[in-house]
């Protein structure tokens, strides 16, 4: 859209300063603090919203001083702020940021299967607030649990004691529910934040924003003017380092259950009351409940073979490091969904993600019912009159496509796109995606995170195809759109996927 100017402040401009409290970070040596934490705590750093008496305790196997730890982390994040490109696009880090974030760490080297490290945690915490951050593998998610509880870590006494535990939660229903009785058992739920990256999202989290705060949808959302949904999360990137756990996770678990269910619960949640957490949670969990068992024909697993994305050749996934050469591991899944309530009645949710396919994309697209007369003659046959499309990444906007006439003589409608940008509206920055989650959490807010009943229903969702039975693997090419038989489960409906490109 044009013509508006940027929005010079908003309240997100001036957020409160999150209460006093120690980030313990097991695995703190690891990926995932260098790409996204420690990024992120320096954003909250220069936004000024960290506490004063902020501090920081890593775990980690490995020997190491504080200092060492702090100068090792500069160097590589000042290598991401470089990259104009990225999220963390800062240019050079200010180091009085840095050292705003950095004042206070302690480095304590330990094995986190055994109980002495939990000792000292402890004596380092004192009577102060904390909250523990699981960096480390899914495998251990447990076992730190158990030791949090036995060393009474979670006991509160006019200080908060929290836990975020990254995905994946579980491989299954199962696994899902014996991990959440783990953690049940130790913490109390309003202690227990079960993270997904997608809700980091800034436009994710704006979702429910254009539904709820407009009175222009919610009128329409509903099986009377909705055909049917597309969810995708297409990726140009491949398993790149982490064969060996994608080997055992594969699409399905890696993205369905998770990230593209989190966009499936806040495009079809009914409107919650408050944005209270557990009215939140509640109504994704309602709707989630409400998906029909999937049926083994409606459900795409896939693999991709060598080709080229983007120009550049890539490698067959069994040719990428860390792979069995014989591996029917799907890199790419897709699936029909019903959702059994009023709302939905007869509207198909169609999901797909896949990795090494033609472009990155992920969105929701929300197509509507042709209008039940044709007054006009259609340029083109199979346009889809209206569809609302949430752009998530990497374009972050809405796009409506609406019909109009053609100039001219004749009475000729054509479909044609508005489309909103938030870098038009908003001065964009650096966001790397996990500072609303960790200001959420030292906050005591949970709306954004997933509840123990939320994460049950997802698994509880896909049990008739996880493990896929009777699974046949299909294959695409590297740069691909996907499957063949994927477009083969829109067309038996008489639809057809939203191109990867626009
Ligand atoms: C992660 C998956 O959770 O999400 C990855 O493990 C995937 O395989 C990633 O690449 C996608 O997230 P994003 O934010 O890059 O779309």
């Amino acid at each position: 859209m044009t013509g508006q100017t940027k929005s010079s402040t908003s309240k997100a401009d001036v957020p409160r300063r999150a209460p006093d409290c120690t980030l313990v970070i097991f695995g703190g040596g690891g990926d995932l603090t260098k790409r996204l934490l420690v990024p992120s705590l320096y954003d909250l750093a220069a936004m000024d919203v960290l506490s004063r008496k902020f501090r920081i305790i890593v775990v980690d196997r490995m020997e190491m001083t504080s200092e060492a730890w702090s100068a090792h982390l500069f160097d590589e994040i000042s290598a991401f702020a470089k990259d104009k490109a990225g999220e963390f696009a800062h240019g050079r880090l200010d180091k009085s940021v840095w050292q705003k974030m950095m004042k206070n760490v302690e480095f304590l080297a330990g094995d986190i299967t055994e109980s002495e490290i939990y000792q000292r945690v402890a004596t380092s915490l004192g009577h102060n607030s904390a909250i523990f951050y699981f960096a480390v593998a899914a495998q251990f998610f447990g076992t730190i649990l158990k030791s949090l509880g036995k060393a009474k870590l979670f006991e509160e006494d006019g200080f908060f004691r929290r836990v975020i535990i990254e995905k994946p939660f579980g491989h299954n229903l199962a696994s899902a529910k014996a991990l959440n009785k783990v953690a049940l058992a130790n913490a109390r739920e309003d202690q227990i934040y079960r993270i997904d990256h997608f809700f980091g999202k800034e436009a994710v989290q704006s979702m429910m924003a254009i539904r709820f705060a407009n009175t222009l949808f919610e009128p329409l959302w509903r099986q009377e003017y909705i055909d049917h949904v597309q969810i995708t999360a297409a990726e140009t990137i491949g398993v790149e380092k982490r064969g060996k756990f994608y080997e055992g996770t594969g699409a399905l678990r890696d993205m369905v259950p998770n990230h593209l269910f989190v966009l499936l619960s806040i495009t079809g949640m009914a409107p919650p009351s408050s944005l209270a957490a557990e009215v939140v949670r509640s109504e994704k969990t309602r709707l989630l409940d409400a998906i029909r068992p999937i049926k083994v024909k409606d459900f795409v697993v896939a693999q991709y073979r060598a080709g080229k994305v983007e120009g550049e050749k890539r490698p067959a996934y069994r040719n990428e490091p860390d792979v069995d050469p014989k591996s029917d591991v799907e890199t790419y899944a897709a699936l029909k969904l019903h959702i059994d309530n009023w709302r939905w009645a007869g509207v198909p949710f169609y999901l797909r993600t896949g990795k090494r396919l033609a472009a990155r994309k992920t969105e929701v697209a929300v197509i509507f019912k042709k209008t039940p007369y044709q007054l006009f003659k259609q340029g083109s046959a199979d346009a889809m009159p209206n569809v609302i499309r949430f752009q998530l990444d990497p374009i972050r906007g809405l796009a409506m496509h609406f019909m109009v006439k053609e100039p001219g003589l004749e009475e000729v409608t054509t479909p044609v796109q508005n489309t909103f940008r938030y870098d038009d509206f908003f001065k964009s920055r650096a966001n790397v995606g996990y500072e609303a989650l960790l200001y959420d959490c030292m906050c005591g807010d949970q709306m954004l995170f997933q509840s123990a009943a939320t994460i049950e229903a997802g698994w509880a969702a896909l049990e008739s195809v996880n493990p896929p039975k009777n699974r046949k693997l299909c294959f695409y090419a590297a740069g691909d759109q996907g499957p063949k038989e994927a477009d083969q489960l829109l067309e038996r409906d008489g639809r057809s996927w939203l191109p990867l490109i626009d």
